[in-house]
């Protein structure tokens, strides 16, 4: 018999990637920037979790994107803010018995509250004061709050 909602894959578009039965698709990430999403989601290729990746296929509204599915694993909010700093274009499907369960964007948030370690050693919150690192979003980059410093490229490297 035929199921009622398929896997959302068009039959005349050939299969990237397999479907799954339950986990996430991180979908519309900037191309490129997979290997960099596993990485916040601590995938780093001893875990055990099935993992599927495709990077630079081509995308009607992206021109390139790269795609990410994990098998068995949702997300927290805060693994969803790490994405949205590096792919902020990216939708986040939950599938569930391999259908689409829920689907959002990722939005970026407009301060990061430990999450990116200033590249200013002598920032007060690089010194044994208990202080969480604290930066603002801007349009150019990331502004630590209490230094000022700019950190405009390379997010994915000061990523605490
Ligand atoms: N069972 C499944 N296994 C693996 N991936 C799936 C499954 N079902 C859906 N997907 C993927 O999840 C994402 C969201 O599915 P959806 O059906 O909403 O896609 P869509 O129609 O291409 O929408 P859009 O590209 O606008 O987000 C897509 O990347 C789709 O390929
Ligand atoms: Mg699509
Ligand atoms: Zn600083």
């Amino acid at each position: 018999m035929k199921e009622k909602n398929e896997p959302a894959c068009a039959p005349e578009k050939p299969l990237l990637i397999s479907p799954i039965r339950d986990g996430t698709v991180i979908d519309h990430i900037t191309a490129g920037e997979a290997l960099n999403v596993l990485k916040i989601i601590g995938i780093t290729g001893t875990t055990s979790e099935s993992v599927s990746v495709a990077t630079n296929v081509s995308s009607g509204k992206m021109g390139r994107k790269d795609i990410v599915k994990v098998v068995d694993r949702e997300l927290s909010q805060e693994e969803v803010d790490r994405i949205a700093l590096i792919a902020p274009h990216a939708s986040i499907s939950i599938i569930r018995d391999f259908k689409v369960f829920k689907k959002k964007g990722v939005e970026t948030p407009q301060f990061l509250v430990g999450i990116v370690q200033c590249p200013n050693p002598g920032c007060i919150s690089n010194t044994n004061e208990p202080i969480r690192s604290h930066f603002e979003v801007l349009g150019t980059g990331l502004r630590c709050q209490y230094c000022e410093w700019l950190i405009s490229k390379d997010i994915t490297s000061h990523l605490i």
